[in-house]
């Protein structure tokens, strides 16, 4: 190897300005979802039999005469209607009078009366129109979902509808998630957003069975405001990326006498990005044997990582049986840092009983033990991993997942945060929530919960930087502009923000990569915006069997494309070029760290060196 010297090497890092964020009135509140939404449908490449229209099914709803009002009641009245012009005769008119919490606080159901097949495939027909709505769309909404009607509420469908005020018809085509023997599944239409009167009618749920496949059926085509190729905000986000992301990078090359070498050849690789780019992996799966595609992926793909569950308390409890232990988590870790990945830590506590470890359940009548034994896992936790974890999630989901704080008021979150601090100095500190960026614009129970919870915090004096927004996104897709305006929203509370649990669950998969690639342009864009990681990357390894990247059998969705054009190729900087007379080559590269290689007259030199937003020149003297 030729040893290079006699040159002297600067880069020159310059400023740009802050990014400016164009606001737009307020759109419709959208719906929160429960933290483990089943999938809207199940995505198929199943090829049509083209027998839709020839086969008979098995009706399973009885029309909507047969929903009935169900839970907070008096929040909301119905009524049935008549309709002209449609081909169906009456609707159910349904008042909401008072803003829920939760969709799922006021709604309609009705018992499904015959039993239900795994993977049998069924169509929902229906018509809804706003009648009277208070948002400046004048969209009103609900959602469809067939679950179990019992705990855990198992799931075959939950779908999102925001209407105007014609009649729209609605088909949701998807296949059964589990079986439901007869009577134990449940339909419904959502009724807990703000006040609202909306009509719905003309329903049909039709069971094909195994007759015909998801392709045979119709379906609506969901869309999201922000989505055509010249919308505005595109060409807005690209000159916010340009000035946020990416700083003026000078290489001058000279030779030992200090004058300038013109025509040096010069080659920028970046080597890491400044952006955190990132997914959920299974500790489990790095350590073992066999799994290569998975580890090379993950070491290509991403920076940042977050274990899927290895931190998380019910199982290093022993909930779930052997093989979760904090030894698991922190080989896990020293893996990712060997491959060049941070690991964010998740999650300390997640305040609910049904996510707590069994074993605390015993506490629950002695309060001062029940605090105390939270309090001990915060500190032994964050202690053992301590050095190993760039962020915490101190807190999970506080909208939905209580109890703790019902027990011993919110003050308890303050020690949570204060303990972890104590034990991992280093570690950024996150609070973390879901449906604060899914299910459109607006204003919502849950996201002015969010922005409560984070004011508490930093009135009370908690120690934290970082706010996880999880971004598990269903058919209910917002738009680029809502996106801004919802960051904007939650970054004036002066914290960083990233996205920590992204996926979106859509049977067409060419949309979910459209989704994707304006999603990630949008956050990107963002000033507020650290990273983004998604929750897992193959369907292999997936809660809901459909991660944004990779099919089971390692074929990349569009999702998948849009990933690896943007984060491998469009937002990071590979460049090979001369200098100038001057000896000097500058260009606009994105921020991280670079391997600079200059070569002239058979001598070449590398050296790293970091972009870093602000900073002066950086200079290298050689000998
Ligand atoms: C999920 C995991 O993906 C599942 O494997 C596990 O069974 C349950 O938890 N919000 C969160 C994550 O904060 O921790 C959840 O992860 C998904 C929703």
């Amino acid at each position: 190897m030729s040893r290079f010297s006699g040159w002297a090497l600067s880069a020159a890092l310059l400023l740009a300005l802050g990014a400016c964020i164009k606001k737009r009135p307020p759109a419709e509140p959208a719906p929160s979802a429960p933290s483990a939404p089943a999938a809207q449908t199940s995505g198929s490449a199943e090829a049509p039999t083209g027998k839709y229209g020839q086969v008979q099914g098995v009706e399973l709803s009885g029309g909507i005469k047969a929903f009935a009002l169900q839970g907070k009641t008096e929040r909301a009245s119905v009524s049935m209607v008549p309709v002209d012009g449609q081909p169906f005769h009456e609707a159910l008119r349904a008042e909401v009078k008072e803003k829920s919490g939760n969709t799922w606080d006021v709604q309609v159901a009705t018992r499904v009366a015959k039993p239900v097949t795994y993977g049998d495939v069924i169509l929902a027909t229906f018509y809804v129109k706003a009648e009277a709505s208070r948002q400046e769309s004048g969209e009103a909404q609900t959602e469809l979902v067939m679950e179990l009607a019992r705990p855990p509420w198992a799931k075959s469908v939950e779908y999102p509808v925001r209407v105007g005020h014609d009649w729209s018809k609605i088909y949701v085509r998807f296949k059964a998630e589990r079986s439901y023997a007869a009577g134990e599944a449940q339909l419904i239409f959502r009724l807990g957003y703000a006040p609202q009167t909306l009509q719905i009618g003309g329903v049909t749920v039709e069971n094909f069975g195994k007759q015909l496949v998801l392709a045979d059926l119709p379906t609506t085509k969901i869309t999201y405001p922000g989505m055509a190729a010249d919308a505005p905000w595109r060409k807005a986000a690209a000159d916010r990326i340009e000035q946020l992301r990416k700083r003026e990078l000078a290489i001058v090359v000279q030779d030992k006498a200090g004058r300038p070498v013109a025509g040096a050849e010069v080659v920028v690789h970046q080597t890491r990005q400044a952006f955190g780019f990132g997914s959920a992996v299974v500790a489990q799966t790095l350590l073992g044997k066999g799994n290569e595609r998975y580890k090379e992926l993950t070491a290509e793909l991403f920076n940042t990582a977050v274990f899927e569950n290895n931190l998380k308390w019910q199982p290093l409890d022993g909930d779930w049986g052997s093989g979760w232990t904090v030894d698991v988590a922190s080989k896990g870790a020293d893996w990712l840092s060997a491959h060049g990945i941070q690991t964010r830590g998740h999650v300390l506590v997640w305040p609910s009983w049904r996510n707590l470890p069994r074993s605390l359940k015993r506490l629950e009548k002695e309060p001062v033990k029940l605090r105390a034994a939270v309090n001990a896992h915060v500190t032994e936790l964050a202690t053992a991993m301590r050095g190993k974890l760039v962020h915490w999630d101190v807190l999970n989901e506080p909208f939905d997942n209580h109890d703790l704080m019902d027990l011993f008021g919110d003050d308890v979150m303050v020690e949570w945060f204060k303990a972890a601090r104590a034990a991992d100095p280093n570690a950024k500190l996150f609070i973390n929530d879901y449906a604060i960026l899914s299910g459109g614009g607006g204003d919502t129970p849950h996201r002015d919960h969010y922005e409560k919870t984070i004011k508490f915090l930093i009135d009370h004096g908690v120690p934290f930087d970082g706010i996880g927004m999880q971004g598990h996104f269903g058919a209910a897709l917002t738009g680029p502009e809502d996106l801004l305006q919802l960051l904007d929203r939650y970054a004036k509370l002066g914290k960083q923000i990233w996205i920590t649990e992204y996926d979106v669950e859509l049977e067409d998969e060419a949309l979910a990569g459209q989704f994707t690639r304006d999603f990630y342009t949008t956050l990107f864009s963002h000033p507020a915006v650290g990273g983004i990681l998604m929750w897992g990357f193959w369907d292999g390894a997936h809660w809901r069997r459909n991660a944004p990247l990779y099919r089971k059998d390692w074929s990349l969705k569009p999702a998948g494309e849009a990933y690896r054009d943007l984060v491998l190729k469009a937002w990071r900087t590979d460049e090979v070029a001369k200098t100038d007379a001057a000896g000097t080559y500058k260009t606009r590269a994105f921020l991280g760290k670079y391997a600079l290689k200059v070569s002239s007259g058979g001598q070449s030199k590398t050296i790293e060196v970091e972009l870093l937003p602000a900073g002066g020149p950086v200079v290298l003297k050689l000998d």
